[in-house]
């Protein structure tokens, strides 16, 4: 640790000191609900704060205990998951909701190993509930906080490499202010996503410019490095808008695989030189109209590209695999439960507006 045990003790003061003056006013600051807390961490990862609060009120209207979410069905939790993406969270929200009910009667254990046994609950999860919902002296490195403590000790290299999180989680830990971990961790977390960014970091207003070792050799611009974008396979596909007297056909996707058990239009997938219109009349009939909309989206492991297109139906349309359900849905109304993120594109790229209940 390249910083004096009384460098530690001024850099902890300054930081908390800004914290304390200029920390944003979120909604998830204005709780000591674990639940509360345990819900905005796991929205937070991977999604901005400004997309995350209108989600996170309406959520917790729905499911305002750890006892409600347990008890509700896996469909109406995903619904109300519904754009916000990364399903797997709600699911494992979800999983640990029922757990934390049956283990320990509803309550959130005030222990780290405990917290860890759940669902969901990685190190910065652990850490981040921990410290913030109960106090624990747990240091939540995620990915604006590696960035900060890469700059404060002039680390090159890539900040998210796993030793390298590991060695983070070290520094953190030394650093930590053990009777205020939570708002210490939450002020890493806001200097990162307020001024020490990515390409811009402002350190003339930085509360810990007197101590960062990147600042003091000019270095602060250089690291961490940015991330290689990868490549990633492209997957072409053709989706269908089907009106029927009961709405829209929205079709739901098997329990296992990419965007599992959500619902969205049915699609098709092209091979290499398909036309779409051909490949969707093989899939579900012949009468393939114009095309309404193009969409496209990049996943973490992949890029999918979909072409939408009328279809008429000639006669029942019976269920396609993969999808394991179709169903004639009223966009404007209560959805069935999930809509994938692809499938809430392709309904926004063929006109299909959704009424109060799926946004
Ligand atoms: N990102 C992750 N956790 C956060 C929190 N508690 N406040 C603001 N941004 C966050």
């Amino acid at each position: 640790m390249p910083l004096s045990p009384a460098e530690i003790d001024e850099l902890r003061k300054s930081v908390l000191g800004w914290y304390d003056r200029s920390a944003r006013d979120l909604p998830w600051r204005r709780t000591r609900d674990p639940y509360r807390i345990w819900l905005s961490e796991v929205m937070l990862q991977q999604t901005r704060v400004e997309a995350v609060k209108p989600y996170y009120a309406r959520f917790l209207r729905r499911f305002p205990t750890v006892e409600a979410l347990a008890a509700a069905p896996e469909d109406e939790v995903l619904a109300a998951w519904s754009g916000l993406g990364y399903y797997a969270r709600a699911r494992a929200l979800h999983r640990a909701a029922r757990q934390v009910v049956e283990r320990w009667g509803g309550r959130l254990p005030a222990d780290a190993a405990a917290l860890g046994s759940l669902p969901g609950f990685g190190p910065y999860t652990v850490a981040a509930v921990g410290s913030i919902a109960f106090g624990l002296p747990l240091a939540a490195v995620d990915g604006n906080v590696a960035r900060v403590l890469s700059r404060w000790l002039c680390l090159e290299g890539d900040a998210r490499a796993p030793a390298r999180m590991n060695e983070l989680r070290r520094i953190a830990s030394a650093l930590l202010p053990p009777d205020r971990a939570g708002d210490w961790n939450q002020a890493l977390m806001e200097l990162g996503a307020t001024l020490c960014l990515p390409r811009r970091p402002a350190c003339l207003v930085c509360p810990a410019r007197a101590h960062c070792l990147a600042r003091k050799r000019g270095r602060e611009h250089a690291i961490p490095p940015p991330r290689q974008a990868r490549e990633r396979p492209v997957l072409r596909l053709a989706a269908a808008l089907v009106i029927g007297e009961g709405g829209v056909l929205l079709a739901r996707r098997p329990p296992v695989g990419l965007f599992a058990s959500l619902w969205e239009l049915p699609s098709v997938e092209l091979a290499e030189g398909d036309d779409p219109r051909e490949a969707l009349s093989r899939f579900l009939g012949p009468e393939v109209g114009e095309e309404l909309g193009r969409t496209e989206q990049v996943l973490t492991h992949r890029e999918l590209r979909t072409v939408v297109h009328r279809l008429r139906p000639v006669g029942p349309i019976q269920v396609r695999e993969p999808y394991v359900e179709f169903r004639w849905v009223d966009p404007a109304g209560k959805l069935p439960g999930g809509l994938s993120s692809a499938g809430r594109k392709a309904l926004a790229a063929a006109g299909i507006r959704l009424g109060p209940k799926g946004r």
